[in-house]
């Protein structure tokens, strides 16, 4: 038995001189020295040996079992340092992995990008909050409980009292409560409706605008709007200002744009007008500068409220507002 054990160390090493990769060396090594290996197997025969031969034959399996675990550690540990000596494995040259930055979702692009115009026109851009008083939202803004305006923005309430925002313009209010005259400021933000279609969507976004001074026009309104119209879109665009009423201007107008989906011809998108309203205005309602405290003989205003996603829409020629509150990435991934 010592003879075969001299004998199955020689082997042992011998095969470990001929190899020289990892994993030939750990099949080896599980060969010779693992749980069913030729040690073991070998060392299972000691049982057959005479008594007085034991100690001495085992002493010897001991010694042969710690040179070759030796032995193949160092085998081991030198292909360690020939890794990090060999530079080709770690090729410094190879390209990096590129980690995937995200972007602004495209609502908040052009929400910047309107309040960009309006600041260079001397705009001042405020916020406020989406849970809003309904003091804030219809009172204040001269639609008393019962108004019947009321029902075009019916909305969710949090109480009696508070409601979900319909609309950017209680930002007004809140304005010129702390403000006094000139004021000129937009206030981006969320609003909520119960609406829902192709140019519709129950969350939305405004931009309200509100400029008060000494002598303010409606000819200023207009002024204002078209620049922002020929800013945004470009000077060729075509738009209109379309009679129309709020409560809280007098008197009031609609700003539409010339579909871009159908170059004017009429589709489901501009429900066959040809044009896309994008946004509410008018001359701020003297009831208000009451509320408000505002002096009726010294100011007077305009306001607007736009809609961010129509204006979106309009820019990228997209026939479905809907797209951009899917989440979808090969949707958003285009702006
Ligand atoms: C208003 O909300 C008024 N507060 C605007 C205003 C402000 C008038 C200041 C006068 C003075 P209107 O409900 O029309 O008006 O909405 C304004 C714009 O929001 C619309 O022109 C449209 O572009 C957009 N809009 C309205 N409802 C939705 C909706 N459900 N989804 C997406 N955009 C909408
Ligand atoms: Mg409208």
């Amino acid at each position: 038995m010592k003879d075969e054990l001299l004998e199955l160390k020689s082997r042992a090493l011998k095969e470990l001189e001929s190899v020289s990769e990892r994993p030939d060396i750990e099949e080896l090594r599980q060969r010779y020295l693992g749980r069913k290996g030729l040690l073991i197997l070998l060392l299972k025969k000691l049982v057959e040996l005479p008594k007085e031969e034991r100690p001495a034959i085992g002493k010897l399996a001991n010694q042969v079992k710690e040179d070759l675990i030796r032995k193949f550690q160092s085998v081991s540990d030198s292909l360690t340092t020939k890794d990090l000596e060999d530079v080709s494995v770690l090729d410094v040259t190879l390209p990096g992995r590129r980690i995937p930055l995200g972007h602004l979702h495209p609502i908040t692009k052009i929400t910047e990008e309107i309040c960009n115009i309006f600041v260079k026109l001397g705009f001042r851009v405020v916020q406020g909050p989406e849970v809003e008083l309904d003091y804030y939202n219809f009172e204040a803004l001269n639609m008393p409980k019962e108004h019947p305006a009321r029902d075009m923005q019916d909305t969710f309430y949090i109480s009696d009292n508070v409601v979900l925002r319909t609309h950017t313009s209680p930002m007004q209010i809140r304005i010129m409560e702390k403000t006094s005259p000139p004021v000129s400021i937009v206030a981006p933000g969320k609003v909520y409706r119960p609406d829902s279609d192709i140019s519709h969507t129950p969350m939305f976004h405004q931009v309200e605008g509100l400029l008060v001074d000494k002598g303010v026009s409606f000819g200023d309104l207009k002024g204002t709007l078209t620049t922002f119209v020929h800013q945004m879109f470009g000077p060729g665009i075509d738009l209109r200002f379309r009679p129309s009423f709020f409560p809280f201007t007098e008197p009031s107008a609609e700003v539409d744009i010339r579909c871009v989906v159908c170059q004017g011809k009429g589709c489901r998108v501009c429900s066959h007008t040809g044009w896309l309203e994008i946004l509410g205005s008018g001359m701020v309602d003297p009831e208000v500068f009451k509320i408000v405290g505002y002096d009726l003989e010294s100011v007077s205003g305009f306001a607007f409220g736009m809609g961010v996603e129509r204006i979106a829409m309009l820019k990228s020629g997209l026939d479905d507002i809907r797209l951009f509150f899917e989440n979808d990435i090969r949707f958003l991934q285009q702006f």
